[in-house]
């Protein structure tokens, strides 16, 4: 079986049988990363450039280790040391890099449609890890890949993102993948962190946690970017926090054991408390473990039938 593009740009379209495709792959992958020896050999021979033009600890990692455990050739960039500060444009890095005889393109860029237009100009497939507030396929995959594990089907389960949606490129990349998946999906936060006509991705909004918390299996807590607090879209951290900090205070609500997920890096006790960070309702550390898995699928199935 094989995908039906030959790339991976994002979740909005991909149809659900690629979807489960790459959850399934993912789980062969994971057994893998179990044994005392966690590498195989299906890319051997293939050279996978990893561009990072924006900070990342996890999702770069995570597509190195990825790569190197498939026995891929890796070779990783970040902007700081390279020819792009001296003005150089995405374009020409890449057309650089693809005379290099580059099988494979991770790209990191704060450009939403960057991947797209990689993906236009170079023949070697292209993943996007991340662009702008646009899409973050891979970690929505390994999101999804987290909740199935734990709550055995993502059709109808109960999922609410909570925080700055309209700068999130995971809220995005969520809505579309656990949409098409069959989950129920709602968003939480401030009026000023909610995307105008988001109800038309299909998804029911609420702007008090207290209403949402009994009636969901799933809150996907997301990260407050400090910055945008300078841009006076709420009025500080500790009010932020008092509304739409998950808490265990707020969780008593609850009617039923709810998982809690967060992509990284986390603010602790802003959008979320550290000691329900640290419990057994959060699966944030199993998100990163799952995303080796994850990104070994994707990797795979790309590189090897497409
Ligand atoms: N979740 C995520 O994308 O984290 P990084 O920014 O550290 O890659």
């Amino acid at each position: 079986m094989k995908l039906h593009s030959r790339h991976l740009l994002g979740l909005d379209g991909m149809p659900k049988e690629d979807i489960q495709l790459i959850l399934d792959t993912a789980i062969s992958f994971k057994e893998v990363l179990e044994r005392p020896i966690k590498k195989v050999p299906p890319l051997q021979g293939k050279t996978i450039a990893n561009m990072f033009f924006e900070s990342s600890t996890r999702t770069r990692l995570s597509f190195e280790l990825a790569e190197r455990r498939l026995s891929a050739d890796v070779v990783s960039f970040t902007t700081v040391g390279s020819s792009v500060t001296k003005g150089e444009t995405l374009k020409d890095t890449a057309r650089n890099i693809e005379a290099m005889k580059i099988d494979m393109v991770v790209i990191r860029h704060s450009a939403p449609g960057a991947a797209h237009f990689l993906s236009r100009v170079v023949d070697a497939n292209v993943l996007n890890a991340g662009d702008g507030s646009h899409e973050h396929p891979t970690q929505a995959l390994l999101d999804m890949f987290t909740l199935r594990d734990r709550h055995g089907t993502l059709e109808g389960l109960k999922v609410c993102i909570v925080g700055d949606v309209t700068h999130s490129r995971v809220a995005r990349s969520n809505i579309f993948g656990l949409k098409t998946m069959g989950a129920h999906v709602s968003v939480c936060g401030p009026a000023t962190l909610i995307p105008r006509e988001i109800e038309k991705l299909g998804v029911d909004v609420y702007h008090n946690l207290e209403d949402v918390i009994p009636n969901v299996d799933v809150l996907n807590v997301l990260r407050i970017q400090l910055e945008r607090q300078e841009r006076g879209l709420f009025p500080s951290l500790r009010e932020y926090h008092r509304f739409f900090g998950v808490t265990q205070e707020k969780m008593a609500r609850a009617t039923r054991p709810i998982t809690i997920m967060h992509p990284g890096p986390i603010n602790r006790d802003v959008e979320i408390s550290a000691d329900l960070a640290d419990s057994e309702h959060s699966v944030i550390l199993q998100q990163v473990t799952n995303g080796v898995a994850v990104r070994m699928a994707v990797l795979y199935l790309l590189g090897t039938t497409n």
